[in-house]
């Protein structure tokens, strides 16, 4: 299974291929799902692009679509919906300016998962959080399924590739860049033996507010708990996330500690 919130590009292609290799059968669901949105968030101008879409999957060979209305996700409204909550993982970094989001993400993909009933499901590293998060969600439930991270696919000046790449302007999509680099100044600062995180942090959040984005947050943290970096924590991963315009960009890069 590909969960996805459709107008596809090639790292939900990436996914897909992933997924057609390792299983016989591929199940890709395509849901823009209301409740991961906040109140001032795009879920109204959020990219659709349905037939697109289903030509892509057609080429890739996809046997099947999921592409469920809300009416029929939430048949009684999203408000008192039954929710799955991961503690701890969702309110930090992505979690700390969009307060419910991880909640209606974990909320829509474990109703998927019961839906679809797969054996292994693909989500992107693009999003490490919530690919952490929801190795915590099927992990804690016990679901019987493999969850399988897929490296971010960029192009090549090296934006990770994103639906919301869209609401950049000309100027903008040629600054983008610079919050993937940011971020690997930062690993290559580590790298070099710097365990000073919180002024790397700083220094990053400083040159990107001087290139012209509003950065949200830029942490180094423990790539599985996403807790700050304790003693000589040798499983560090640097995550970013900065407003270019009214596009909300966000990026991650591993530390390679030899
Ligand atoms: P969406 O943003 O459509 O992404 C669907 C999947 O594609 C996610 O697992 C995401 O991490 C992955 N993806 C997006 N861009 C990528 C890139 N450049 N490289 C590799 N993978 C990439 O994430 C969601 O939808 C939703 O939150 C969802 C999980 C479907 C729940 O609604």
């Amino acid at each position: 299974m590909v969960p996805t919130m459709g107008n596809l590009h090639d790292g939900h292609v990436e996914l897909v291929r992933r997924a057609k290799t390792d299983c016989d059968v591929v199940v890709t669901t395509l849901f823009v799902n209301p409740l991961q949105f906040g109140e001032n968030e795009d879920l109204e101008s959020y990219p659709r692009t349905f037939e697109a879409d289903c030509r892509i999957l057609e080429t890739l060979g996809v046997e099947t679509l999921f592409c469920p209305t809300t009416e029929t996700m939430y048949p009684r409204g999203h408000t008192l919906q039954t929710a799955t909550i991961v503690p701890e993982l969702g309110n930090t970094l992505c979690g700390e300016n969009r307060p419910g989001h991880f909640d209606g993400v974990t909320t829509v993909v474990t109703k998927l998962f019961n839906l679809v009933q797969p054996d292994k499901a693909y989500f992107g590293e693009k999003d490490w959080q919530q690919l952490a998060i929801i190795r915590k969600l099927v992990f804690d439930l016990n679901f019987p399924i493999d969850t399988i991270g897929v490296a971010t696919v960029r192009t090549h000046d090296n934006l990770a590739l994103s639906s919301r790449n869209q609401y950049l302007s000309e100027s903008e999509r040629r600054l983008a860049p610079q919050l993937y680099r940011q971020l690997c100044s930062v690993r290559d600062s580590i790298q070099a033996g710097n365990t000073d995180y919180s002024s790397e942090e700083e220094k990053a959040m400083n040159a990107l507010s001087a290139l012209g984005f509003r950065p949200d947050y830029v942490g180094v943290r423990d790539a599985d708990t996403l807790d700050y970096p304790r003693g000589n924590s040798d499983n560090l991963r640097i995550f970013g996330a900065a407003y270019l315009g009214r596009a909300r960009l966000i990026d991650n890069v591993p530390v390679g500690l030899a």
